[in-house]
């Protein structure tokens, strides 16, 4: 393995790094924006109940992920490491067993997420020729499409090509620039739909669910889903930032590229419910009936959406799905860039082998939950977690231990080691370059804080939680 010390003068010629600060910020953002905001928030907002949801998902975005963000990101550009190699080359090799869990969670959540953006990838040409009724009513788990293994499987293979490719051309060129153009436009389209939502039947029954918290309605579950999907939509707690971050020059400021990351990506999953919950008022007449449905919450709800729109709806239709694609896109490439960054550093692999040999392996084990959306019962039905109503499916149980479990236990040992191996003041120093002021601040202040005491206190208390409570049926609360 070539040893490169930061310090070396020439080590930016050999490890990429991004052309200026704004080429992290939107290669970061990309990777945050993706199905997590526009798939997975709205129905999670739908089975978490609503608008009490929403809150616990802002609060803890705000004031636990983000301390973690700037965290991943400070230990990354100080060791310019992948999420293993980090550990080590600040001295802590028993750490790294946090890298590791990273990577894992990384390879886990790629698998499930490639059939995801496969089935959104497959909508733009079922959305383009009219195929409204693709999708067999909310979250019904037949549904004609998801269960058409050969297309899924074909556009599976695609999504997964093109991740691969763009990974093998190196981060900063084209997820860069392709994130410039294609998430402005997404979020111009996001916002004409929600301006149509608006003006249709129902509307404000959609909106007093997603903006209207019941605060009896609070739940173990909406606490430890709502803690999921911040570290989930932030790309948080497996060390994508700390990979991203080793590509981030010194003189960035690393604190207010966070905070316009978590804005954007924040900014985003809001207004992608803002559109999606008056459209299922819309779709349900009212009732919200199908709200709680699960994965296939977008994939039933769009297109009857689309297909009110008359003549124009298969061509908005279509270039939703694929600017969904696109962000879906800059999202597998940070996914996959982990685990191929560890393979390379650590392991010595060639970066062309290693780029297509782990992307590979990542979509064979997608094949299992490409066969739980109905078409094999064993996977469909896969397993029965303690005192559950009815059984879950393989997809789903894998994004409950990856994103649920695994990455808010990542960014509760993230901190630990931040605040207790490496120790705060280090932490501090780096994030002091590039933010002159940032010494002595009251934000210096409350990161500390966060990460000595808030974060652990409160990450640790969650993931138990949430291993008891999801996995056991053991009710700590309510
Ligand atoms: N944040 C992305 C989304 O919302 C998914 C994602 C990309 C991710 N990289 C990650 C999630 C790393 C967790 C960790 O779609």
């Amino acid at each position: 393995m070539l040893y490169i010390s930061p310090q070396t003068e020439n080590y930016m010629a050999v490890r990429g790094q991004f052309s200026n600060k704004l080429g992290f910020i939107m290669a970061a953002a990309g990777s945050a924006v993706g199905l997590g905001n526009i798939w997975k928030f709205p129905f999670e907002v739908g089975q978490g109940g609503g608008a009490i949801f929403v809150l616990m998902y802002l609060i803890f975005c705000f004031a636990l992920c983000f301390p973690v963000m700037v965290t991943e990101i400070a230990i990354g550009r100080k060791t310019q490491r992948n999420p293993v190699g980090a550990f080590n080359a600040l001295g802590f090799r028993n750490w790294n067993i946090v890298g590791k869990l990273g990577i894992l969670s990384g390879v886990l959540i790629l698998s499930f997420y490639n059939v995801v953006a496969a089935w959104a990838f497959g909508y733009v040409f079922e959305m383009a020729v009219g195929h409204f009724n693709v999708g067999a009513g909310f979250g019904s788990a037949e549904s004609a499409y998801t269960t058409d293994i050969v297309k899924i499987g074909i556009y599976g293979i695609v999504f997964m090509t093109a991740t691969a490719f763009i990974v093998n051309q190196g981060v900063s060129k084209g997820i860069e620039k392709a994130t410039k153009i294609l998430m402005p436009t997404l979020i111009i389209m996001i916002l004409g739909l929600v301006i149509y939502s608006l003006t249709l039947d129902h509307s404000m029954k959609g909106l007093s669910f997603y903006l209207k918290p019941d605060f009896s309605a609070i739940k173990g579950k909406v606490v430890y889903s709502a803690l999921g999907q911040a570290f989930f939509s932030l790309s948080l707690g497996m060390g994508a930032l700390i990979t991203y971050g080793s590509y981030v020059s010194k003189k960035d400021n690393i604190l207010s590229s966070a905070a316009l990351i978590t804005l954007m990506d924040v900014g985003i999953a809001f207004i992608a419910g803002l559109m999606m919950f008056p459209f299922v008022a819309y779709m349900s007449n009212g009732t919200m009936e199908g709200v709680s449905g699960g994965p296939g919450l977008i994939f039933a709800v769009l297109p009857g959406v689309f297909e009110s729109l008359g003549t124009i709806g298969p061509v908005i239709g279509a270039i939703f799905f694929l600017l969904l694609s696109f962000a879906a896109l800059t999202s597998t490439v940070s996914l996959l860039e982990v685990p191929v960054a560890y393979a390379v550093d650590e392991h010595g692999v060639k970066r062309k082998r290693a780029v297509w040999l782990v992307a590979g392996l990542i979509f064979i084990i997608g094949i299992p939950s490409m066969l739980s959306g109905g078409y094999s019962e064993f996977f469909t039905g896969f397993i029965q977690y303690v005192k559950a109503e009815k059984a879950t499916d393989f997809l789903t149980f894998v994004s409950d231990t990856a994103s649920d479990t695994f990455l808010p236990l990542g960014g509760f040992l993230i901190t630990v080691f931040a605040a207790y191996a490496w120790k705060r003041n280090n932490l501090e120093e780096e994030l002091a370059q590039g933010a002159s002021k940032y010494k002595g601040s009251f934000l210096s202040k409350y990161i500390s804080i966060a990460i000595t005491v808030v974060c652990p206190l409160i990450l640790g208390s969650i993931f138990i939680l949430t291993v008891l409570s999801k996995f056991f049926g053991v009710q700590i609360f309510a």
